[in-house]
């Protein structure tokens, strides 16, 4: 672990709550009225959480895949999810993206963004940026191009023949480049990447986007030990500057990133606490842990 990466995160995140504390946050804070609507294209999270969700139920052909889900995320919070297969943890994620529309409940993107009222792509720009397991990198281009076309695509630049980076966007560029471990990499084909650094390409494609809050499903699986720790390190950089959720199967990097555990079961909430709290939940053993 590299200490000023883990360090910078948890300074970020001392900062956020500090201000929220205080009621001084970057947006007004809860003393600038409570009748105060977000700006356009701003989240409101004076209330302090980013993401909302609340009694959200979905049915495919009459099984509940989530059932009366309510679950919150803190701004600069980094959450894990954890739980058996089929429990719907990528369900909710699809639920939070607009890919799939809930039955019933809310979901709220700080206090005042309703998401379910905007589609997949709508949602993508205001700055909820998804990895799937699997690395959808553009395996002919190189890292530069990948990171490049991420700006692009997100800007919705129509014609990129005509698109320069800004000085601002060059130097976004060379940060993302540096968090993602891929600096010395600018110039190589995505398809020549390992597995480990294809999906830290995939991240910085997202980062370049600057996500208010990534949802990252699984982002270890089929990482070596070594790439996994260093995966730990970059998302523990992330945090405050950023809000996470992620679902992982794999326990030692749940316990080396987590704050808050969250175990979803049968579609809804069944423990959340530390994971040293929910490893001792009877139940949560009984489901998922085993003895
Ligand atoms: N589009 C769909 N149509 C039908 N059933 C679905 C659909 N999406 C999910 N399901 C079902 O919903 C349940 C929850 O699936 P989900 O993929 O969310 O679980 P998960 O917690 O992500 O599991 P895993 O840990 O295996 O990834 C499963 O029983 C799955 O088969
Ligand atoms: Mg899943």
């Amino acid at each position: 672990m590299t200490p000023d990466l883990q360090d910078l995160g948890a300074q970020r995140l001392a900062e956020h709550v500090d201000r929220s504390v205080s009621g001084q946050t970057a947006s007004g804070g809860r003393n600038s009225g409570f009748a105060r609507i977000a700006q356009d294209g701003e989240v409101d999270t004076t209330h302090g959480a980013i993401l909302y969700l609340e009694d959200v139920s979905v049915s495919f052909d009459g099984f509940k895949a989530i059932n009366k889900l309510s679950l919150d995320i803190a701004a600069g919070e980094l959450r894990c999810i954890i739980g058996p297969n089929g429990a719907g943890k990528t369900t909710m994620m699809d639920i939070i993206t607009g890919k799939t529309r809930p039955d019933e409940g809310s979901v709220f993107f700080g206090s005042t963004i309703d998401l379910l009222r905007y589609r997949e792509a709508d949602i993508a720009q205001m700055g909820i940026g998804r990895k799937f397991q699997k690395p959808t990198v553009f395996e002919h281009l190189t890292v530069f191009e990948n990171l490049e076309l991420a700006l692009k695509t997100h800007k919705g630049v129509a014609s990129s023949m005509f698109f320069k980076l800004g000085s601002g966007q060059s130097d976004r560029l060379a940060e993302v480049l540096h968090t993602i471990h891929l600096a010395g990499d600018l110039t190589r084909q995505a398809g020549t990447l390992s597995h480990g650094q294809k999906q830290w390409l995939e991240i910085g494609m997202l980062l370049m986007q600057d996500p208010k809050l990534l949802l990252l499903d699984e982002p270890v699986a089929g990482m070596t030990d070594e790439e996994t720790a260093r995966t730990a390190e970059l998302f523990l950089s992330l945090k405050g500057k950023h809000s996470l959720m992620v679902v992982e199967h794999d326990m030692s990097f749940i316990k080396t990133i987590s704050d808050i555990v969250t175990v979803l079961c049968d579609g809804s909430v069944l423990a959340q606490g530390t994971l040293e709290q929910v490893q001792a939940d009877e139940r949560v053993i009984e489901v998922y842990l085993g003895r």
